[in-house]
């Protein structure tokens, strides 16, 4: 066993079958460029996974390190307690002011995607003890969606081994049919996906109490779920509703913000505003860890209000608005803004229509996405829409092959692929990802055990 081996048997990795793990070893990466990574054993591939749907801007990008060299050399570390601050921390949260929906004006930082989640659950409940209305405590989310891994985000993600023996959904933590028109209740209609998902959160929120419940959580796409595309209109249907039921809406833009999509963030695909949205991964453009809550004014202007006379809004940590971290993401956002979300909104196209076109092989069900966040389905017999056997790991095998022959991306539990390229991509780039993808997938499906 090679000594880098021997060492990682010490980590105990992420979202990981620790045992198997450690039987079958970890692959190092060692560098990146680009769109590319090369594992300690000098093997490279093509990254269509943008790391773990972070890596937004592609690697390398000189003007991101540059911003993160010289932060570190001026000022490595501030904090933002007790009325201090640092410039890029201010800078950044000016501009996703600026750049966020509507009436979200106000920036809670973190250090990653679960734990702006926990911030959204935590000022919700704050919120409502602040303006006299401490029933309202339960949270609904979807089923299949993801919101991190943290005590309170875990419940409301719908993955089940962030529940199995972690104690969650806790009782006040509530799911609904996700609105997954493939494989919906209600039949492959969009209209009638999106009447069902309202309907659902209208009889939840009945259920369980108007007057007791906080707030509903969702994805704009459903990510690790399963690239889960909701019928058009869905955002703005559940925006409506939640208004109409007197809860509050928090949009998960971890996965979606930062260009994923084409637009800095998914909500302006629907002209919608929620009360809370958290944002992480493309923040940064996974550079440094970072994470955001931005929040509505008006929730700003309770939670302010309950501190008069001095007392603290009790939330926070020592990274919180860490100015490496900021920085890296005002570079980042630059990036963004000077031609970066317009190229992967052009290469976006292209690469859904390129990927699409594989659905005339016989084990792809349904491919689905937007822009540069992509999901493909595995199915063994396209009418019945029948999953492969769970023991034949399809997923795993094909991607095992598109690993051998150069390209990386992820296998979903459920024989589901997801794409997540960096908005760096070239249609050249796209070409290559299809050409392994279809290679790979038809040399298992030639194979003789399937
Ligand atoms: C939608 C969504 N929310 C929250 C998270 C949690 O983010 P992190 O892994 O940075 O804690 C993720 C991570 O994939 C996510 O996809």
């Amino acid at each position: 066993m090679s000594s880098i081996q021997e060492k990682d048997q010490h980590w105990v990795h992420p979202v990981t079958a620790l045992m198997d793990h450690q039987a079958k070893g970890v692959c190092a990466w060692k560098s990146a460029d680009r769109i590319h990574l090369t594992d300690v054993n000098g093997h490279r591939v093509q990254d269509a996974f943008s790391g773990l749907w972070c890596v937004n801007a592609g690697y390398g990008q000189p003007t991101i390190v540059e911003a993160a060299r010289k932060q570190l050399e001026v000022l490595p570390y501030a904090t933002g307690y007790f009325g201090f601050g640092s410039e890029p921390a201010i800078e950044l949260a000016y501009r996703l002011a600026k750049l966020a929906p509507a009436g979200l004006n106000h920036v809670i930082f973190g250090q990653g995607g679960s734990d702006a989640v926990d911030t959204a659950i935590r000022t919700v409940s704050y919120y409502f003890n602040a303006i006299g209305r401490p029933e309202k405590k339960h949270f609904i989310a979807v089923q299949r969606g993801y919101h991190g891994s943290s005590a309170m985000g875990s419940g409301l993600t719908a993955l089940p081994v962030f529940h199995r023996y972690f104690d969650v959904p806790t009782p006040t933590q509530h799911h609904i049919e996700a609105p997954y028109t493939y494989r919906h209740s209600a039949g492959p209609d969009e209209a009638a996906v999106l009447r069902a998902t309202v309907a659902a959160l209208e009889s939840k929120v009945q259920e369980i109490g108007e007057d007791k419940v906080a707030a509903f959580i969702c994805e704009p796409i459903i990510g690790s779920g399963g690239v889960i595309v909701p019928p058009a209109g869905y955002l703005k249907a559940m925006r409506a509703t939640c208004d109409k039921l007197g809860i509050l809406l928090i949009v998960d833009e971890v996965i979606t913000g930062f260009g994923r999509t084409g637009p800095m963030f998914t909500c302006e695909h629907e002209g919608v505003s929620p009360d809370l949205m958290t944002l992480a991964k493309g923040l940064t453009s996974g550079y440094a860890p970072m994470g955001a809550t931005i929040i509505s004014d008006k929730i700003f202007a309770a939670i302010a209000e309950a501190g008069a006379g001095g007392i603290p809004f009790g939330h926070g940590q020592t990274y919180a608005g860490h100015p490496v971290s900021a920085a890296i993401a005002n570079a980042t956002l630059d990036l963004y803004e000077n031609g970066l979300l317009q190229n992967g909104t052009e290469v976006g196209e292209y690469f859904q229509t390129r990927l699409r076109s594989l659905e005339s092989l016989s084990l792809v069900g349904q491919v689905r996405g937007q822009g540069m966040l992509a999901g493909l389905e595995l199915i063994t017999d396209k009418n019945a829409r029948t999953k492969p056997d769970a023991n034949l790991k399809l997923g795993q095998k094909i991607l095992a092959h598109a690993f051998t022959e150069g390209l990386v991306f992820r296998a979903f539990a459920d024989d589901i692929l997801g794409f997540a390229p960096s908005l760096n991509y070239t249609k050249a780039d796209v070409d290559n990802l299809i050409d392994i993808l279809t290679f790979s997938i038809e040399k298992v499906s030639g194979a003789s055990w399937i």
